[in-house]
């Protein structure tokens, strides 16, 4: 009776079982690097001011019913405009900590890790987020110029942080 080395139709099915084996492993291992490489792309650097109130200019230049991300980098936040009322808004899903995009054609943040979506005002349309962006009321001073208390918004607890202990 043969070997298994030497009967040349068990030796193919090991070798098929084998090499299918390792392709499975690689093309998990390829989608875990490639998650990985995803989700570190999402997570917000840390922006380059974090405390104290920051001016942002006059309220003329955040127009009703928009989102103005140019402070995404440096004071970590984007301006909200919801029919006048300006406001200060975290980027930072409050699922796990990645960074959302306004997305002006469907008017919402929208994560790109698990897809949690927020409103203009930064309240939760679709989870699995259950906490609203943090976000803090913009400071209007008499000449109509606004600022932003970063100590406030930041100072907010993440909700996030519980999931990753
Ligand atoms: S981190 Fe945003 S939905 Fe999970």
């Amino acid at each position: 009776m043969p070997t298994d080395e030497t009967d040349p139709e068990i030796s193919r099915r090991t070798m098929l079982s084998s090499g299918a084996k390792k392709a499975i492993g690689l093309t998990v291992l390829a989608g875990a690097v490639a998650g990985l490489a995803a989700c570190a792309m999402d997570m917000p650097t840390r922006p380059e001011v974090t405390s104290g109130v920051v001016n942002i200019g006059p309220a003329a230049d955040y127009p009703a019913g928009t989102v103005d991300s140019q402070y995404v980098k440096k004071y970590g936040v984007c301006i909200s405009n919801d029919g006048g009322t300006i406001t200060a808004i975290s980027p930072v899903c409050t699922h796990r900590g990645c960074l959302t995009h306004w997305n002006p054609n469907k008017n919402e943040f929208i994560c790109p890790c698990h897809g949690s979506r927020y409103d203009i005002e930064g309240l939760v349309v679709h989870g699995p987020a259950t906490h609203p962006l943090h976000r803090v009321p913009t400071l209007r001073s008499a000449d109509g110029t606004l600022s932003v208390n970063l100590t406030a918004l930041n100072s907010q607890p993440y909700p996030f942080q519980k999931h990753r202990e």
